[in-house]
């Protein structure tokens, strides 16, 4: 498979090393395109894949190709690159925002796929949420998804319009952990700890808490309870917790995001 990536910032580089990884595709058929010059010798020097300019005539080899432009440089990047899109090509792009109406518009392209992976695809580690435009067929889903498996893990949803809530709650979830992280770590410093010491034991302790999660077949009630006992201090931080409303103020947060991701993708 011939993969092209337009666009090698952060998101584009994860993407190149994790294909390379996975064996998904070899270096001499990855095409990394990207305009900003400095970074362009950057990628040279990584010797990850052929870098190129956006609009190297070798994308028309392309069998897949990913946008990893920002967002706002979509409306410039669409006209220079639709004329050099194979016409079986699938087009996954990870802008957020871009609709996939949008996507198939401009660049008068049916093979369209958006993507919403968050940060932690940096180590292998992401959560993608992902949409196909009703041209692109099971195989090219299918070959996608294993292209994004690569990074994390990924899930399909039928209707775009979840992406919006995919936004909200993956994308910008790791910004409500390191959030929780923070003031925990705070609290510690506040009960005579270093920094240090108080981060070690809340990375351990959320490290620890997931595990439990993802193997306790058990529901989030009666997680809690095992470590809450009727009197103690767990139900004293809870109770506090309770009083603050910080259950409604996260369930309110969530939905703000996705909202303002809804606008910002004009859907
Ligand atoms: N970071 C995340 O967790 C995350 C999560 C979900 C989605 N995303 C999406 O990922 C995308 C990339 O984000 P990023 O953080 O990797 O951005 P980035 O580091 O700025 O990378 C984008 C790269 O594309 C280059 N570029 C701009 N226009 C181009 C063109 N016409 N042709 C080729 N290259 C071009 C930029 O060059 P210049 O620097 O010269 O402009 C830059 O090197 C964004 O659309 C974002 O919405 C990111």
């Amino acid at each position: 498979m011939k993969v092209t990536i337009i666009g090698c910032g952060n998101m584009g580089l994860v993407y190149a090393r994790a294909f390379l990884r996975y064996n998904i595709v070899n270096a001499e058929n990855l095409l990394l395109a990207e305009k900003n010059e400095a970074r362009r010798d950057e990628l040279q020097q990584m010797k990850i894949g052929n870098v190129v300019v956006t609009t190297d005539k070798a994308i028309l080899n392309s069998d897949l190709i990913i946008l990893a432009v920002k967002p706002q440089d979509f409306t410039e990047l669409a006209p220079k690159i639709k004329s050099l899109i194979p016409e079986k090509a699938t087009v996954v792009s990870i802008m957020a925002g871009i609709t996939l109406n949008r996507l198939a518009t401009e660049l008068e392209h049916q093979f369209v796929i958006r993507a919403m992976p968050n940060s932690p695809v940096e180590v292998g580690m992401g959560m993608t949420g992902f949409s196909a435009h009703p041209s692109v067929s099971i195989d090219q889903i299918r070959s996608v998804e294993n292209l994004l498996s690569t990074t994390g893990r990924t899930v399909f949803f039928e209707d775009e319009k979840m992406l919006d809530a995919v936004t909200a709650i993956s994308g910008s979830g790791p910004a409500y952990f390191f959030y929780i992280v923070r003031a925990m770590v705070e609290a510690g410093k506040e009960m005579g700890m270093t920094e240090a010491v108080a981060a070690t034991l809340v990375k351990q302790t959320m490290l620890g808490s997931f595990q439990l999660i993802n193997n306790a077949a058990k529901p989030f009630d009666e997680l809690i309870k095992t470590v809450a006992s009727k009197g103690g201090t767990t139900e004293a931080a809870l109770t506090a917790f309770g009083e603050g409303k910080l259950h409604e103020t996260i369930v309110k947060g969530l939905k703000c995001a996705e909202k303002r991701s809804a606008e910002l993708s004009g859907s």
